[in-house]
């Protein structure tokens, strides 16, 4: 089993995600001022009888955007119709998914700056005034044509709000970005999940669970998933704490949600290289592992929470990775520290 439990981002045919899914505003926890904002818009618009503003929910994967953009479309009472920023190549893509649309309902467009940009701005005068511009035809055959579009909602979602070009952003009129989870929040997640799924959880193992997910529901409910497993083959009717541990352990995910790699990545930059700076290629030879996965999967969350920092010449283990890991932040450790 080396499927990584902890990844953040969304396992392919993961099915189980689609049936916890939040349904409406009311169940999805957290992201109070979002949701609180949301509420207004989508009642205001509803009363006016007009289309929601386009919305573009921007944040770190697993935070809830795509549930969300369900949840609008469910508020909205209308359809969501779906496309992801590198499934749209040319011109007649978009125009067959806008084509869709009904009166009021909401295209989602996921991972959104990856749309190349001469769809981008198509997409422009779609947004602003309803109407799709397209050439239709081949070279030196080739026409506009103009399409009325019904007033429908884009719906934007995006790891990477950098990535958006300033256009693109102008035209969205709800901005919002998504904020990682409190341990609280995370345990009412796992609790109704826990009831979705009709497999009990006591309190206590709830937090546990929580304070281990890295802050991210996804992680919440694939760690809540696997700790079920665990209490089942145990005859447990009840996930309590000493199984959640036991989970845990067995899942090698530590008490801040560190798993064996995060460890194992700040173990040696410790030890081998007295708590850097060190490059980042030196690090993940000294682990045998791929710059590109210490770089996507393993840092950021240890560079969010603070095990390391990165500086010009190099990564660096800060006091809270050598007090994690147990080991006396000495007096060597601190010059280089100091220095970097
Ligand atoms: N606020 C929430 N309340 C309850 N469950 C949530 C909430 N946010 C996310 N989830 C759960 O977490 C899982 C991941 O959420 P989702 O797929 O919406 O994340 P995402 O932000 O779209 O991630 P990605 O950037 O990878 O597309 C879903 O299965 C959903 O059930
Ligand atoms: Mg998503």
């Amino acid at each position: 089993m080396e499927e990584n439990i902890l990844t953040t981002s969304e396992i392919s045919g993961d099915e189980f995600e689609k049936t916890i899914r939040p349904l409406s505003l009311e169940e999805y926890v957290g992201q109070a001022e979002l949701k609180a904002n949301l509420e207004v818009f989508i009642k205001a618009c509803k009363m006016r009888n007009e289309s929601l503003d386009h919305v573009l929910l921007y944040g770190p994967p697993g935070l809830g955007k795509t549930t969300l953009a369900h949840i609008i479309a469910n508020e909205l009472g209308t359809s969501l119709k779906t496309a992801s920023g590198p499934s749209i190549e040319k011109s007649g893509d978009l125009a067959a998914v806008l084509s869709t649309l009904e009166p009021g309902d909401v295209l989602f467009i996921d991972e959104i700056h990856r749309m190349p940009r001469y769809i981008e701005e198509i997409l422009y005068p779609a947004m602003e005034d309803f109407e799709l511009d397209i050439v239709i035809g081949s070279e030196g055959n080739s026409r506009n044509i103009k399409i009325d579009l019904p007033p429908f909602t884009l719906v934007g979602a995006t790891t990477r709000a950098g990535d958006i070009s300033s256009p693109l952003r102008d035209r969205f009129g709800i901005i919002s970005k998504l904020n990682y989870y409190t341990h609280e929040e995370l345990k009412n997640i796992i609790q109704r999940t826990s009831k979705v799924l009709n497999f009990a959880i006591t309190d206590e193992a709830a937090l546990e669970l929580a304070t281990r997910s890295r802050k991210t529901p996804r992680i919440a409910n694939r760690l809540f998933k696997r700790v079920r497993d665990f209490a089942l083959v145990d005859n447990k009717e009840i996930i309590d704490k000493e199984t959640t541990l036991k989970a845990l352990e067995r899942l090698n995910v530590d008490r801040s949600g560190l798993d064996a790699l995060d460890t194992q990545y700040l173990s040696s930059l410790i030890h081998k290289f007295s708590g850097g700076p060190v490059g980042i290629e030196t690090i993940a030879t000294s682990i045998g592992e791929e710059v590109s996965n210490i770089e996507d999967v393993v840092e950021p969350y240890l560079l969010q929470e603070g095990f390391v920092h990165r500086t010009p010449r190099g990564r660096i283990a800060t006091k809270k990775a050598y007090e994690h890991l147990k080991i006396p932040f000495d007096n060597k450790s601190k010059e280089s520290y100091e220095n970097s």
